[in-house]
């Protein structure tokens, strides 16, 4: 494992072996069959590229009425709880004195991307956003506290941890494109990216 730092930004690489990435997708399916994926709307009304669903408490939303923290899935039902494997993830990187309350499952499928946003839905920004990548790598762009300026772009591999917290809260971030095909762990290739937040 080797660890990188880029703007404030820990980057794990290499922090979950093969085999606990497996695990791990084998669980995530469950949390797909509970609450299946969905595309949610932007605020202007065009779908995501990013296929979504949570785990936890809270998951994430978004559709004409803005980005937000949701108690149910889109079917009405709760969310899954965060499966286990996941939370021992956060403990090791982000410590026990709090759980994070949403796992946020984002899928990439082969065209899919993330436009450079800030994660500011949450109550408290003293907890750190930890991201986890499994499947294909996908280029992670990280900008500044303010949009716009000098970007730097690193590609995220299966099994690599990212944490984003103290002064890199608030930067900017988003994924440009992923290399469809360049992973065997999921079967018919995309990336899955987790996020996991303290929310409330
Ligand atoms: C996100 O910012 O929610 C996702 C980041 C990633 O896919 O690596
Ligand atoms: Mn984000």
């Amino acid at each position: 494992m080797g660890e990188i730092a880029i703007r404030g930004f820990r980057i794990l690489q290499g922090f979950l072996s093969s085999e606990a990435q497996e695990t791990m997708v084998a669980a995530l399916r469950e949390v797909a069959r509970e609450a299946p994926l969905f595309s949610p709307q932007t605020p202007y009304g065009k779908p995501m590229r990013v296929r979504m669903t949570s785990a936890g408490k809270y998951g994430w939303y978004s559709d004409r009425r803005g980005y937000r923290y949701v108690e149910q899935h889109p079917d009405g039902s709760p969310w899954p709880p965060i499966p286990p494997e996941v939370l021992a993830v956060w403990n090791a990187v982000a410590g026990v004195l709090r759980q994070p309350d949403c796992c946020l499952v984002n899928y990439y499928g082969e065209d899919a991307r993330m436009g450079m946003h800030q994660d500011r839905d949450e109550a408290d920004f003293r907890w750190p956003v930890v991201s986890i990548s499994l499947g294909d790598e996908g280029l992670f762009r990280i900008g500044n506290t303010t949009r716009g300026g000098k970007t730097e772009s690193i590609w995220l591999k299966s099994g690599d941890v990212a944490v984003m917290g103290g002064e890199a809260r608030l930067t900017y971030h988003g994924v440009d494109r992923i290399r469809f095909g360049s992973a065997s762990l999921l079967d018919g290739g995309g990336r899955i990216n987790l996020t996991l937040r303290v929310v409330d």
